[in-house]
């Protein structure tokens, strides 16, 4: 089966073609024919503007589009588009892009969950080679998604169900890194930068800071709180100037290493915890803030004393793209799981289930 996948839930624009076959499970086999991101440029507005991103999305899809179809212009089976959660001005730029298709070519389209996404792309094994399966793992799977715009770590009992277990209460982690990369003078995304500065104090050797606070962690729960981290960035920051203006370049590294150290502790802690209550044999994470080389070593180390298996995917596919949507598309396409184009609607919120 030949899906096309298209993704405009954020900043990237993403269309994917893929052939797939087999079914959930060991028989699957996948090659990506195609595999194109656009990635806005939002540094300079230090974040996103929906509006402009839609703007960006409705010049960038046609593009990547006439480049994928120059080398595959049949018509695929189904269509696969991200209908939330996201932006929904950027996920109405996809929405239309993928109705006006499915109007020319009378194909059915599936109505995609991003979040799924990012859990089907962490379940793949050789995802950057030619041909593509599924890793031998064990249910139940507990995710963990890690992005600029969710928190929430995610139970699967059984392939392609879902329960949210606990999520953010406010910021996502992505949008807490971000915003202490603004607050440090540094560019959006800030998610790498706030990583390169702490890694550089790791290398120094930099004597840590007092230690910034570790919102709910001892909560019996599985939510997060991200804004109190952020917070207290700003008042040690406000604190330092106080003392040296600008800010020494050693004392923010010291800073973003704390900031990332206790944004990690949460979340592998918290998983740990999930992971005992609900008896997970596998732990996944996805999302931009997987990318994460700290928080990836981190969960490694714990989830390996605690005998679980741990899937993540090469950090180029962490970060938004269509493949994840085309993967989805056709599990859900076997199931018979298609939406009227008509009937096709962006939900910021959209739920995993
Ligand atoms: O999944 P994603 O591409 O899309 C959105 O949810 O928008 O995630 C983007 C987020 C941003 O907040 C970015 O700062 C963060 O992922 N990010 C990182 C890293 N790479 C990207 N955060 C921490 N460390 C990284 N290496």
């Amino acid at each position: 089966m030949r899906i096309l996948g298209i993704e405009s839930s954020a900043d990237d624009s993403g269309i994917a073609l893929i052939e797939a076959e087999g079914g959930f499970g060991p028989e699957f086999r996948f090659s990506a024919l195609a595999h194109e991101v656009a990635t806005q440029r939002h540094a300079e507005y230090g974040g996103i503007f929906p509006n402009v991103a839609k703007n960006e999305h409705i010049k960038n899809l046609p593009l990547l589009f006439e480049k994928m179809q120059k080398r595959f212009p049949e018509k695929p089976d189904a269509i696969a588009v991200t209908t939330g959660p996201g932006l929904e001005p950027c996920l109405w730029a996809g929405i239309s892009f993928a109705q006006r298709l499915a109007s020319n070519w009378r194909v059915p389209v599936v109505s995609v969950n991003h979040l799924e996404g990012h859990i089907i792309m962490s379940m793949i094994e050789n995802v950057s080679q030619s041909l593509g399966k599924l890793h031998a793992f064990e249910f139940p799977v507990l995710a963990l998604l890690i992005s600029g715009g969710n928190t929430q770590l995610v139970l699967a009992r059984e392939a392609m169900h879902y329960e949210v277990i606990g999520k953010t209460r406010d910021d996502a982690v992505g949008e807490a890194f971000d915003k202490v990369a603004r607050m440090l003078g540094l560019p959006y995304p800030g998610g790498p930068e706030v990583a390169n500065l702490a890694r550089r104090a790791r290398e120094a050797g930099a004597p840590p800071l007092p230690p910034l606070p570790r919102p709910m962690l001892h909560e019996h729960n599985f939510d997060f709180s991200f804004s109190g981290l952020k917070t207290a960035v700003l008042r040690a920051i406000e604190a330092q100037e106080r003392i040296e203006y600008p800010l020494s370049d050693t004392f923010k590294q010291q800073l973003a290493r704390e900031f990332e150290e206790a944004a990690a502790d949460v979340l592998v802690k918290k998983t740990i915890r999930a992971v005992e209550e609900y008896g997970a044999s596998t732990v996944l994470t996805g999302g931009g803030v997987s990318a994460n080389e700290f928080i990836r070593s981190r969960l490694t180390a714990s989830l390996e004393e605690a005998g679980v298996a741990f899937l993540v995917c090469p950090r180029e596919f962490s970060t938004d793209n269509a493949l994840m949507i085309a993967l989805v598309g056709y599990f859900r396409a076997l199931r018979n799981e298609f939406t009227a184009p008509e009937d096709l609607m962006a939900d910021g919120n959209l739920k995993l289930c």
